[in-house]
């Protein structure tokens, strides 16, 4: 607890109680962000120690994982969505939170300034050429954790997911169709340019999988990458595309170019 601080751990919880959910779907769809808050929390903090970073950034790091997501409870609130374009922008919306409530009050100025720029640009297609050029060291690194970590967790939870029996949860897979055999080339296309796929660009629930599939592009260490296949993530993900010759043969050419050897 002392490593994430007690006050921004108990306002997090706090903040979460107060967003109440009227039917038990409302409650699960919550209880999903805040778990997934928790969760960055930890991954961005063992990524950080993986990092042998200081213990100061590593407290950071666990900061900004627990909170980078905070936004989601009052965009759920007056949106029912957990889409940015159909609401607002939760990464936004969190920081106004953090900031209208002094969540992180406890916290130095410039500790509270690289907190909140990491949850700013967590959700950011690529980050600003400012922050991207390294001038600020400390800013660049602590916003690729959260979005290193960020990442690794929607993979476990889109595949949590994907493996439920019945129909998918709208809110979850964002509005895309189920439907088998449906997927659009242009995912494949930014894959194989080394680039991530567009959230416009997806037609249904085979180009969420390829989606997430695309991040590997935009995993900035090493040890997230590593994560993503020795927790069996890309495999998983493949396993729900149909079987179709051309992914077939995508995901031979995407296992020889990215998975590490050892595994
Ligand atoms: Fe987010």
């Amino acid at each position: 607890m002392s490593e994430t601080c007690a006050c921004v751990e108990a306002w997090f919880e706090a903040f979460f109680a107060s967003h109440g959910a009227p039917t038990a779907t409302d409650a699960a769809r919550l209880e999903l962000k805040r778990f997934h808050c928790e969760m960055v929390r930890d991954e961005a903090r063992a990524l950080a120690r993986h990092l042998e970073l200081p213990p100061r950034q590593i407290t950071l790091a666990a900061v900004a994982g627990l909170c980078h997501d905070v936004g989601r409870f009052p965009q759920y609130q007056r949106y029912q969505t957990f889409s940015d374009p159909q609401s607002v922008n939760h990464a936004v919306l969190g920081v106004q939170s953090l900031n209208r409530h002094g969540a992180l009050a406890g916290l130095p100025e410039r500790d509270r300034t690289l907190v909140r720029t990491a949850i700013m640009v967590h959700n950011r297609h690529s980050l600003p050429p400012a922050l991207a050029s390294g001038r600020d060291r400390e800013a660049l690194t602590l916003a690729r954790i959260i979005r290193d970590a960020d990442k690794l967790d929607i993979v476990r939870i889109m595949l949590d997911h994907f493996n439920r029996p019945g129909e998918k949860d709208p809110v979850v897979f964002l509005g895309q169709p189920d439907i088998p055999g449906r997927y659009n080339p242009a995912m494949l296309e930014a894959i194989d340019a080394g680039r991530i796929g567009s959230y416009a660009d997806m037609t249904s629930v085979n180009d969420f999988a390829l989606l997430i599939l695309s991040w590997i592009n935009d995993m900035a260490f090493p040890w997230t990458r590593h994560q993503f296949f020795v927790r069996g993530h890309a495999k998983g993900l493949f396993a729900q595309l149909p079987e179709l010759p051309q992914l077939a043969t995508f995901k031979k050419r995407y296992f020889e170019y990215y998975a590490p050897t050892s595994s």
